[in-house]
């Protein structure tokens, strides 16, 4: 059994918790929140101790995962403060961002950038919780990509309401890697998720683009992303699920896999995604492998968007993201 120790009594915290303990692999033996009232609660829900700081959770249990559910302004020092003291850790998404997940900066690397160097060093699994990628459509088109059923990959097109925003980026990091630069169109001076025009392109000559906005809602779709290939092309939408594979340059409809989630509902796979990436994570544990979506993956997402933030801030500058990176190692 893998013991866990789970970090909020919030929420998304508990949602998280739950997942773990439902799992046949897996036990949460503790608890720790700093609110006394969500730490009571927390403890009678899962009749386990509690704690309501990190030096007593580390002192007094020897859960070997940490679910560290915090939110992204309040991460990095519990995630350097759990990997120092040996811990494997499970958290969600952004990495990092001070303003908040809508809003995540340049700034926001270098603050980040100590965990992913001491994780790196240590031999520790880390993760991060980018739950889209089990929902079927999307697992679908990243397969399809990587192994070749779209023939050579020559475009991604991609936009996303900025509650997807972390997962349309992770969408297109995962199935395409980094790419080199970005540039971008947009006025992060505008209060909250400020909206952005983003163009990208990877060293293989691939070109992408990317916009983020509220300006759409849950009503056509929360995200959409598209990769055009020489033999064909593909697109995955929205929660409730969607995914077409079609020809490319077909002069008539010619779908090549159509897959709806129609049975699933607004949300489709939303919440059995949870689950999923928690049986990734204790399936990942056991075999000694890296987390479903690991530190890097967390890294790349901070390092997309912290380039986003520079090339807005320069008037769509032409920003390379191994510029922000070494930046970020500066510190
Ligand atoms: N994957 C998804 O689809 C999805 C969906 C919604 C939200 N999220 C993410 O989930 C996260 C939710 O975070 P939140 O806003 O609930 O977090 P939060 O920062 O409010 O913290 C949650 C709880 O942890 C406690 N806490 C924080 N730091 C602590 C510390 N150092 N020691 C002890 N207790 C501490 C707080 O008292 C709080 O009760 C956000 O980052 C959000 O982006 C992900």
């Amino acid at each position: 059994m893998i013991k866990c120790a789970l970090i909020s009594g919030r929420g998304m915290g508990l949602r998280h918790g739950r997942n773990f303990a439902n799992h046949p692999d897996a036990e949460l033996v503790a608890v720790c929140d700093m609110d006394p009232t969500l730490l009571d609660k927390a403890k009678e829900e899962f009749g386990v101790p509690g704690y309501a700081s990190l030096d007593d959770l580390l002192a007094n249990c020897d859960a070997e995962l940490m679910l560290l559910i915090t939110n992204e302004t309040r991460r990095i020092d519990p995630l350097r403060q759990l990997i120092a003291a040996g811990r494997h850790v499970f958290t969600e998404k952004p990495l990092c961002g001070m303003e908040g997940q809508y809003r995540v900066r340049e700034e926001d690397a270098p603050i980040a950038w100590p965990a992913i160097k001491e994780w790196r060093d240590s031999g520790l699994k880390f993760g991060i919780d980018y739950n889209y990628r089990f929902f079927t459509h999307f697992r679908k088109l990243h397969d399809d990509a990587v192994d070749g059923r779209l023939g050579e990959i020559r475009m991604v097109r991609a936009r996303a309401h900025f509650n997807c925003w972390s997962h349309v980026i992770d969408q297109i990091l995962w199935t395409m890697g980094l790419p080199e630069w970005v540039r971008c169109i947009g006025d992060p001076s505008e209060d909250g998720g400020w909206q952005r025009m983003i163009q990208m392109r990877w060293a293989s000559g691939v070109a992408g683009a990317l916009d983020g906005s509220m300006g759409w809602g849950f009503d056509d779709h929360p995200l959409r992303i598209m990769i055009c290939g020489t033999e064909s092309y593909a697109e995955a939408r929205g929660l409730d699920g969607w995914y077409r594979r079609g020809k490319a340059n077909a002069w008539k409809q010619e779908d090549e896999e159509l897959w709806e989630g129609e049975s699933e509902g607004e949300w489709g796979q939303y919440e059995a995604s949870f689950p999923r990436m928690a049986d990734g994570v204790i399936q990942a544990m056991r075999e000694d492998k890296p987390f479903p979506a690991d530190g890097e993956a967390a890294w790349n997402e901070l390092l997309f968007e912290a380039a986003v933030h520079r090339s807005a801030m320069r008037d769509g500058e032409r920003v390379c993201l191994a510029d922000i990176e070494a930046d970020a190692a500066k510190g």
